[in-house]
């Protein structure tokens, strides 16, 4: 329950992960934001263009395959771009797993600022491989600060 009058923050964590690296580090990062009072997170594998708009913050996993970001998450930029949906002023997060380059959190933080003008946390949050519980804590602290900053906005 929610206490205060104060609105609830709407966070979405979208992921896309093949072998469970960058959706240890989204389920990290989730339990983060979900300690902060008054903040919905929401994590998915695939969302809707006509549902970005639902969410005060849009955090992206991404694992890199082929120096480059899952075709899905390519297509719903795509989508929103040519459907003109702003997302403009929206808070913004990338993280990802990789094995010698993890350039697709970056790209996404760069479509991000550059074509959605939303305010985005640099560098991405990366794991080599599979996340130690260091990186595991990082991944919390960024859910944690994402969720901080919905409610400084407020
Ligand atoms: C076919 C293939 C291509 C890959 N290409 C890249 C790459 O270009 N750059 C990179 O940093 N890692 C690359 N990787 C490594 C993955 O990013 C790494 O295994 C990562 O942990 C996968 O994350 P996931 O478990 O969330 O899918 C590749 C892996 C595979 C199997």
């Amino acid at each position: 329950m929610s206490i205060g009058n104060g609105s609830m923050s709407r966070i979405l964590v979208l992921y896309y992960s093949q072998t469970g690296n960058t959706e240890k580090m989204a389920n990290a990062i989730v339990e983060g934001a979900r300690n902060v009072a008054n903040t919905e997170v929401d994590i998915e594998y695939h969302v809707d263009v006509d549902d970005l708009n639902r969410f005060d913050a849009i955090v992206v996993g991404v694992a890199t395959y082929h120096h480059d970001m899952p075709i899905d998450v390519k297509n719903l930029f795509e989508e929103a771009a040519k459907k003109g949906k702003s997302l403009k002023g929206k808070t913004g997060a990338a993280f990802g797993s990789y094995g010698w380059t993890g350039e697709a959190p970056k790209l996404v933080l760069e479509i991000m600022k550059n074509k959605f003008e939303m305010h985005v946390t640099e560098p991405p949050l990366l794991a080599r491989y599979t996340p130690d519980q260091n990186t595991l804590n990082m991944c919390r602290e960024l859910g944690k600060r994402v969720s901080e900053t919905l409610i400084h906005q407020a």
